[in-house]
């Protein structure tokens, strides 16, 4: 539809401010996406120390985010308060978290009526800026106030640029009437800090991994906490995938408890909310953590699939087709990357099944009980492979059936192998050193693939085949076609 702007009436819509800016602190973020959000201004202003404090005044209590990163002009910091002062259709740079221009304004006020943004640049002069709710509701105006907390005009004095972010009046940690003294308020405010600090331990793991950047808590060093537990032996890496050239998917499967280095590696492992919870894809967008385990509405979680943990690296340029959402917690896989992120789940989810099956046996193996594998690994010159256990009770149980109907037998050997091919278990070796499996036919005595040849080369000449035909047939036979000069001086 194509509507002709050039000669046409129009009413001015502007929304009112009172009523818009309170309507942004709707947005639904926690406490921990709301600062995550700020963090990400930071990362993308080229911090390489963030501070995070919290300082308890009850009521008044106050969130301060301080950054190291290039800061703004006064001009520049008035901008950075305008919503959507930047359309999000524009291209970003791919170390740039941002998206929407609105992240500042809608991270801060989901947890206080008062946001100041202080910054200076390299060599220029501090200036400050502040967005009242209250005052906005007065005047119905969008008009910052030249405001700062009492106190804090030396914040920036020990950095040559940066910008801290001062959130007061938090009425939605603390409610304004507490007191400084209730140690109860204060208590519930720690803790609530505290899952913060976890969940950016966890949200920026990857920035943290590097020595060089740094997130303070309170003026303790946050440590990174990595989902893959990348040091444990009994980890099993799955093989990278890629959808495109813009997506990377990886899986691990972490190893079962009592496979874990140690106790107390396993329970850091457990993260925030518990294995069950964390199973899943971990959403990375510019090495940021968007979203901690979730299934992306592809499968259910499921208590056997608890040691799934798949990595999908996604860029900035992938925003709008994954539906990237304000507050960069939430992320929906476009119709052309489902079936692909569906098939590597489903095969992560089988490799995590294993491990308890594999476990499994392990116990009963322990038990006492003899436990009888129809599959036995091998090893010869370093090469892995898969042997049929001749020893099961099936096996000789078949060739006793054998002597009476072997037609019945070989029909029956040959489903229970067709059922119990150990696919999964070969996978995950493949996977995790791809070089290590024998060859097929590599070392099998080159007789029995001749006599086997002779009989049906003769079989076939018998029933009227010419030998060019018998021989041409045998070279579009497995694994006969592997022996063309073989076949060639058969006579
Ligand atoms: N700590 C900071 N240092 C330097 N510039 C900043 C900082 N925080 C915000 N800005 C500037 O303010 C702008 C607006 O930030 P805001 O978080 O509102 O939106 P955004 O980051 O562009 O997008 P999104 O809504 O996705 O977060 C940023 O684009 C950046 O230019
Ligand atoms: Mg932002």
């Amino acid at each position: 539809m194509n509507i002709d702007f050039s000669n046409i009436q129009t009413a001015s819509a502007i929304p009112g401010a009172a009523a818009m800016i309170e309507t942004f602190r709707a947005i639904g973020y926690s406490l921990e996406t709301a600062v995550a959000d700020i963090i990400d201004n930071s990362i993308s202003a080229g911090a390489r120390n963030i501070y995070i404090d919290r300082i308890w005044k009850g009521g008044e209590s106050m969130i301060i985010i301080k950054d190291d990163g290039h800061g703004m002009s006064d001009e520049e910091i008035i901008q950075a308060m305008r919503p959507g002062a930047q359309n999000p259709l524009e291209e970003r740079s791919l170390t740039d978290l941002g998206r929407f221009g609105l992240g500042l304004k809608t991270a801060s006020f989901s947890q206080c009526r008062n946001l100041t943004v202080i910054s200076k640049r390299k060599g220029e002069n501090v200036s400050f800026w502040t967005w009242n709710l209250d005052y906005v509701a007065l005047t119905n105006r969008w008009n910052l106030i030249r405001w700062l907390p009492d106190g804090y005009e030396n914040l920036l004095d020990d950095i040559e640029s940066g910008t801290a972010v001062i959130w007061s009046n938090l009425d939605r940690v603390v409610s304004p009437l507490t007191k400084k003294d209730d140690e109860n308020a204060k208590r519930k405010f720690s803790e609530a800090f505290d899952r913060v600090k976890r969940h950016l331990a966890m949200t920026y793991h990857r920035f943290l991994e590097d020595k060089s950047f740094k997130l303070y808590w309170c003026g303790h060093e946050i440590k990174p906490w990595n989902p893959f537990c990348l040091n444990e032996k009994k980890l099993q890496i799955m093989p990278t995938d890629y959808i495109g050239n813009d997506i990377a998917i990886k899986g691990y499967i972490l190893p079962h408890k009592n496979n874990f280095s140690s106790e107390s590696a396993y329970k850091n492992a457990e993260g925030i909310y518990g294995f069950s919870a964390h199973q899943g894809f971990y959403v990375y967008r510019g090495n940021r953590l968007l979203l901690a385990g979730d299934w992306l509405g592809l499968m259910r979680k499921e208590e056997s699939y608890k040691l799934v943990r798949i990595q999908v690296d996604l860029q900035n340029t992938v925003d709008s087709a994954w539906q990237i959402d304000i507050k960069k917690s939430k992320a929906y896989p476009p119709m052309g990357c489902r079936l692909q992120l569906e098939s590597y789940a489903k095969k992560a989810c089988a490799l995590g099944m294993e491990v308890y099956k594999h476990r499994g046996r392990i116990l009963k193996r322990r038990a006492g009980t003899d436990f009888q594998s129809l599959w036995s690994e091998k090893k010869k010159d370093d090469k892995w492979y898969f042997v049929v256990n001749r020893e099961h009770s099936m096996i000789k149980n078949l060739k006793l059936m054998a002597r009476e109907d072997p037609d019945g037998a070989i029909e029956m050997l040959l489903k229970f192998i067709e059922e119990s091919i150990p696919t999964k278990t070969i996978y995950v070796k493949e996977a995790q050193d791809e070089s290590a499996q024998k060859q097929p036919y590599s070392d099998i005595d080159i007789s029995i693939i001749k006599s086997m040849m002779e009989q049906i080369y003769h079989n076939q000449i018998s029933e009227g085949l010419s030998s060019e035909q018998a021989r041409l047939s045998l070279k579009y036979m497995e694994p006969f076609n592997e022996y063309e000069d073989l076949i060639d001086e058969l006579v």
